[in-house]
């Protein structure tokens, strides 16, 4: 092990790895440590194993956080053009599945295969099941206490992410050493989460499980237009881990099954042209077999359009485009893909990421107070936070 390390980043995954690689190129020593057996593994399970690495059209406005205007310096340095062009570089093939958002062609194991790539050409030492016990300030350095010894650095870097899938080696560690040196954490949640549905929605939900369609669905000031999907649990897709980031216990989702489209409207039209089909042939034609045949189950309604009267016609409105439903909660930490809240960025600079008066510290990536809408977001901020502590050290 370097003996007396330069820098110690504590976390190997998105952030930590970018920020010693960077650190590393700029000619610092720099010691990499993770308790994991492996690097990187959130990218590993990211985007379905295709890793969303990044979205084109990454701006401030797809992240929450206490203190918006915090992530603009970093994301403005680090582009998503400056992350495609590292990709290209080592030959990973991507493609574009949804507007601006980049997966690999072929696995996310390209994306940790080539950041460990630059990190030992960066000559960073990496050191995987190693446990951190202790940090401490040193006068203008950090001590550390360590399952490999002590050591004794200029600066440290907590890269330790946030609390989603602790099977994969999350933990609250980061949350600890903000307190500990008098940072504020703000409160955590899990976001870009499924629901969970209780009793008679959830049986229905259970029966429907794999289906999926596009819907558009609102909660307090989000909205979002996706697919849903039915589980066995609940609801997931797209629409629901986005609106995810918005609910808090309690709330109603609005739903419009029909995505926009009036439903009023469009059924009258529909009586008014083919007076004699079936409502559930009209619904066949909207949605997935198995959730046309239960929307018309649900609502004991089967009638040939001729026969729906116009109050029958807003009843049908107010089912497909203003589906309100109450989840019971969500799936929690498990299966959560980020964590909402984190340190508190107040107490931290967005040039380098240095705590305020304690610049041997620094805070990067998803353990900050800052997440990103799904889409490749969050790992563009993993990047763009820890280039520029990485170029800053
Ligand atoms: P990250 O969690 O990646 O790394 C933290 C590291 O610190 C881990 O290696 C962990 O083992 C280590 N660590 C924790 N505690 C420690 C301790 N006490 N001591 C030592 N080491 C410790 N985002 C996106 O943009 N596109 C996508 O496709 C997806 N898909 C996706 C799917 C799933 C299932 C999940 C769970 C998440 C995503 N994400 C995503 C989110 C993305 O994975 C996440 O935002 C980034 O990995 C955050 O990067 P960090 O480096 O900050 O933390």
């Amino acid at each position: 092990m370097t003996s007396q390390p330069d820098v110690v980043v504590i976390g190997a995954g998105a952030a930590g790895l970018m920020c010693a690689l960077t650190a590393g190129y700029a000619g610092r020593r720099v010691l990499l440590i993770d308790h994991a057996n492996k690097a990187g593994k959130k990218i590993l399970m990211s985007g379905g194993g295709r890793c969303n690495f990044t979205n084109m059209a990454t701006g401030p406005g797809n992240f929450f956080s206490g203190n918006p205007h915090f992530c603009i310096s970093a994301l403005k340095r680090y582009r998503p053009e400056h992350f495609v062009e590292l990709v290209e570089r080592h030959g990973v093939e991507y493609v574009e599945k949804a507007p601006g958002q980049l997966f690999c062609a072929d696995s996310a194991k390209d994306i940790v295969r080539l950041l460990l790539t630059e990190c030992e050409w960066a000559g960073v030492e990496v050191s995987l099941k190693t446990r951190v016990d202790s940090i401490e300030r040193r006068g203008e350095g950090m001590r550390l206490e360590t399952s490999l010894g002590r050591i004794d650095t200029g600066a440290v870097v907590i890269a330790t992410g946030g609390l989603s899938i602790p099977s994969m080696g999350a933990t609250g560690f980061g949350y600890d050493i903000a307190r500990q040196f008098g940072l504020a954490v703000t409160d955590t949640r899990a976001a870009l989460v499924p629901f969970t549905l209780t009793s008679q929605w959830k049986e229905r939900a259970a029966a429907l499980s794999g289906v999926s369609c596009e819907v558009a669905v609102k909660c307090r000031d989000g909205a979002y237009r996706e697919p849903m999907l039915f589980t066995h649990r609940g609801l997931s897709g797209p629409a629901m881990l986005q609106i995810s980031s918005y609910w808090q216990a309690g709330d109603e989702l609005e739903i419009d099954l029909l995505a926009g489209k009036n439903a009023f409207e469009a059924l009258a039209q529909a009586r008014r042209e083919t007076p004699k089909r079936r409502l559930s042939t009209w619904l066949g034609e909207r949605f997935p077999k198995r959730f046309a045949q239960a929307l018309s189950e649900w609502y004991g309604e089967d009638a040939a359009l001729a026969e729906l009267s116009n109050a029958r016609l807003e009843d049908w409105q107010a089912r497909l485009n203003h589906w309100s439903i109450k989840p019971a909660g969500t799936e929690g930490w498990r299966t959560a893909e980020v964590t909402m809240g984190g340190v508190d960025t107040r107490g931290v600079s967005s040039k380098d990421f240095a705590v305020n008066g304690l610049p041997q510290l620094r805070f990067i990536g998803e353990v900050l107070d800052v997440t990103g809408e799904l889409g490749g977001y969050n790992f563009q901020w993993a990047w763009a936070s820890g280039v520029a502590c990485g170029q800053s050290l």
